[in-house]
């Protein structure tokens, strides 16, 4: 059976992991719901270099060259009709990637304001895989103390730290690493992923 994921992407540093992800899951099999905050899509085009095209463009852009394998829903960050609004509405899971300090905190309080902080409610609630990829550093007492609570209610909490030990060779190495570890904890197999211990 194929994967039906909710994407989250926010405001926080990090749109090179929501790129990856989406390039990713674009060119496997499954149907991909994807909303971006307002702070999100600012940042995106940011830190992409880009004009900010509205995500849908984004998503186009992203596409350009090679026929997606998912079907890719965009959904309004303030539309509460929204299918992924509702536990009946069958998921395999969420992520949020990057995560604000400020949507992290939406989810660990359950203050379900907008729709990517409602999702992931409804993820929780549901008891279906929820990760977390948070972005922020120094972190203080409060964002712990919020990461604590996320992770008791059943979240998984990945702050977006990749490691060296695999010795990668570019920023997209490194980028492309995380994103598989992120894919491993919804139960995704990135294919020809680099594992400690692979020969
Ligand atoms: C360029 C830029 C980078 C930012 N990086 C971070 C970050 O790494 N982590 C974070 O928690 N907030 C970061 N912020 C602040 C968030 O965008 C802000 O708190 C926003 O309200 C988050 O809203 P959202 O969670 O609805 O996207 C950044 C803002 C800007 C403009």
């Amino acid at each position: 059976m194929t994967h039906r994921l909710v994407i989250g992407i926010t405001g926080a540093s990090g749109s090179l992991y929501a790129r990856k992800m989406l390039q990713v899951l674009s060119a496997m099999p499954g149907e991909l719901h994807l909303i971006v905050s307002n702070m999100g899509r600012q940042v995106l085009a940011h830190e992409m270099q880009i004009p900010e095209l509205g995500i849908g463009g984004f998503v186009r852009s992203l596409a350009e060259g090679s026929s997606p394998a998912a079907d890719i829903v965009i959904h309004d960050n303030y539309d509460m009709f929204e299918p992924v609004a509702s536990g009946s509405f069958k998921t395999s899971g969420m992520v949020i990637i990057p995560c604000s300090m400020k949507t992290l905190s939406a989810v660990a309080t359950g203050y379900s304001h907008d729709l990517i902080s409602r999702a992931a409610d409804v993820t929780l609630k549901e008891k279906r895989p929820l990760v977390l990829v948070t972005r922020e550093t120094p972190l203080s007492l409060v964002h712990l103390k919020n990461m604590c609570a996320a992770a008791e209610a059943g979240a998984t909490v990945m702050p977006a730290s990749p490691g060296f030990y695999n010795h990668p060779q570019s920023i997209d190495d490194l980028v492309e690493y995380m994103v598989g570890r992120v894919l491993d904890h919804l139960n995704i197999e990135i294919p020809g992923m680099a594992r400690w211990g692979d020969v």
